[in-house]
């Protein structure tokens, strides 16, 4: 049989994990469970990526030498999949010698291809993207594109990698191999990148120091690799490549999982280095959306990133899991909130998935002494088995397609056809029409479609999956799923167990806030200069449009007396009519570094105050004019 082999982005340790990393790697572990409960022999790969400028920068902010700050925040990933029950089987780092000496017999085979040659990289670097950028493709000449920051001028000897030599061999296997990139827009937006045309890569830095080293026979140790040719590596090395090739089966990977934001590093350098290594490509590179929060991305100077771990503690890490899972489809961005976690956790899992295990439960109980026996199922509710089991059968697809949100909908499918088939056929009338055979096999029906439902639930909620599981008297695993999926078969006689209810009713909102508070007895003053270091500023809003594709946002034309107003995007859609907005007065905050918000340029943020209500604009008592400055 096939192998598998699933992994994560390793995440950098700038950072400790946040709901987008928990997003990227729940996904990752859902699937690799799925194919280890299908059979397959599977291995699962997440770590973390310490190498690089951007790491050495938080190190030395902190007054830590990096390998120590990186031990520190590795760590911290680590034991956040731990706690979450992440089934990875291996943990990579790349500061672990086994990978350091994989990326240099990486570099070493390129160089003795002829995809490398020395010369000299004179151009713009964003430190906090890790990315070489054109004069092009910045915004006013130096800032990032992608993240908003400035961008530093960069001149250094550097090796360079014959990206431009791969451009069509990449076409080519676009072209070729349909779903080697999914969904199916991403693949078109990288394919249009590539047709743009590609350059050569430079692929080592010599202006700092923590990096790869070279490989010495090079003697060139004034260089280090560039972080994402060392990052990419970790696929392979993580399966012994250069040191020891036991586990080499595993490749090519069968899904690298990324962020959108890294899915260019992934289908266009990755590739290209695979097949200057003669290495076989991956089957896919799937690449979900961005999680925001009110429409912005989340960042630790805006306060507003998402604990994983805050959420898991408040609502349960399982129906954490479903939520991120069935929430949103994949490919599609995600706006976090509680409200909505709320919503699925009472209606589908309580309401439809508690309940009809409760439902099954009290009917055994009363009519038939918790015993379960499916003898007279097919008798009686044929069409309800196997129009089921088709859908299972089906199902299926969506997750190897990554389309966990279809999946989910499809196993609701089957516990609605459950939980109507019991209002329907009422059991409790056939007992009083003295068909008791016809009842018991009712409670035998929907306790298969469950326990069906269930073996497939088991990726995306494990341990929920077992308790219904042991409730009806069966256990979860690979001769489940072939039994009750494949073979279509129905439980064997056994006796059910009550169980206290899975999912309580969340009355309220379980978090204060999901934006992490400081220590709060800890008071943290300022002096008043960093009061005055903002420039807030009275404007007067003169033109309001709703951004499409946003339920947040809104684009504001905001006149500061300035010579031309500034574009402002706001995420107050939720709570003003663009139209009820023009001519009135705000407070903007007006030295706030332009951003990029939903690829629109925001030049500046405008004041509000939120509370459990909603949230209002700040504006003058009397008209001020415009450009007053607020002190
Ligand atoms: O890019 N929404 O590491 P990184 C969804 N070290 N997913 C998000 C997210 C969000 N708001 N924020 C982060 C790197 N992610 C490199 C990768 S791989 C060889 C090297 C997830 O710490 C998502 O998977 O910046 C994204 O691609 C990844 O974290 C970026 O993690
Ligand atoms: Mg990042």
């Amino acid at each position: 049989m096939d192998k598998k082999y699933i992994t994560t982005p390793i995440y950098y340790v700038n950072d400790v994990p946040h709901i987008g990393h928990a997003y990227t790697t729940i996904i990752a572990d859902s699937l690799a469970r799925f194919y280890r409960l299908k059979g397959y022999e599977t291995f699962f790969l997440t770590g973390t990526d310490e190498h690089g400028q951007k790491i050495e920068q938080a190190a030395i902010s902190r007054g830590k030498n990096p390998k120590e700050y990186a031990d520190t925040v590795s760590a911290k990933f680590r034991s956040l999949w731990d706690e979450f029950e992440i089934s990875y089987d291996y943990f990579i780092r790349t500061t672990d010698e086994n990978h350091k000496k994989g990326a240099q017999k990486a570099f070493e085979t390129m160089l003795q291809k002829g995809d490398i040659y020395k010369g000299e990289y004179e151009g713009h670097y964003c430190v906090s993207c890790e990315t070489f950028f054109t004069d092009m493709q910045l915004i006013n000449g130096e800032v990032c594109p992608d993240c908003g920051r400035t961008t530093t001028l960069v001149k250094e000897e550097s090796y360079f990698f014959r990206l431009s030599a791969y451009q069509d061999k990449l076409l080519k296997w676009y072209q070729n191999v349909d779903d080697c990139v999914i969904p199916k827009a991403k693949k078109n937006e990288v394919i249009s990148f590539v047709k743009q045309g590609l350059r050569d890569l430079s692929i080592t830095r010599t202006s700092f120091d923590w990096g790869i080293k070279l490989p010495s026979s090079l003697g060139d140790s004034k260089h280090v690799l560039y972080v994402w040719l060392d990052a990419l590596v970790n696929y392979i090395s993580a399966l012994g490549y250069g040191t020891d090739e036991k586990n080499f089966s595993y490749w090519p990977a069968s899904f690298h999982l990324v962020g959108k934001d890294i899915l260019r590093f992934h289908s266009v350098y990755w590739p290209a280095f695979l097949m200057s290594l003669n290495l076989p490509l991956p089957k896919h590179i799937a690449a979900h959306g961005w999680w925001t929060r009110n429409g912005e991305k989340m960042s630790k100077s805006k306060g507003n990133v998402v604990n994983p771990r805050e959420v898991a503690e408040a609502y349960g890490l399982e129906n954490f899991r479903y939520f991120l899972l069935r929430e949103v489809p994949f490919g599609q961005d995600g706006d976090f909130s509680q409200k909505a976690l709320i919503d699925r956790i009472n209606s589908d899992l309580g309401n439809e998935l508690g309940n009809l295990l409760n439902r099954i439960i009290g009917m055994s109980s009363k009519y038939a002494d918790f015993k379960l026996d499916s003898i007279d199922v097919l008798k009686y509710y044929k069409k309800e088995i196997d129009t089921a089991d088709m859908i299972l059968e089906e199902a299926q697809n969506y997750m190897e397609e990554l389309c966990t949100n279809k999946y989910l909908e499809e196993l609701w499918k089957v516990l609605t056809i459950a939980n109507q088939s019991i209002a329907l056929y009422e059991p409790w009338s056939r007992i009083k029409e003295g068909k008791k055979d016809e009842a018991l096999a009712l409670v035998a029906l929907s306790a298969n479609l469950l326990a069906k439902t269930t073996v497939l639930l088991s990726p995306i909620m494990p341990q929920t999956a077992n308790k219904i599981a042991n409730a009806l008297g069966f256990q979860i695993d690979t001769n489940a799923y072939n039994k009750l999926i494949i073979e279509k078969k129905l439980l064997d006689k056994s006796i059910l167990t009550p169980t206290e209810p899975l999912f309580p009713k969340v009355e309220k909102e379980l978090m204060e806030s999901v934006i992490p508070t400081k220590d709060q007895n800890k008071k943290e003053f300022i002096n008043i200069d960093k009061f005055f270091a903002c420039e807030i500023k009275i404007g007067t809003v003169i033109k309001a449009e709703a951004v499409e594709k946003s339920d947040k946002l809104l684009k504001l034309s905001v006149d500061l007396g300035e010579a031309k107003p500034r574009q402002i995007i706001s995420g107050i859609k939720a709570y003003y009519e663009p139209a009820a907005l023009i001519g009135t007065q705000v407070c903007v905050l007006a030295n706030l570094k332009p951003a990029k918000i939903m690829g629109m340029e925001s030049e500046g943020m405008i004041l509000t105050a939120e509370d459990k209500n909603g949230l209002s604009l700040i504006r003058p008592e009397n008209a001020k004019i415009k450009g007053a400055f607020i002190k």
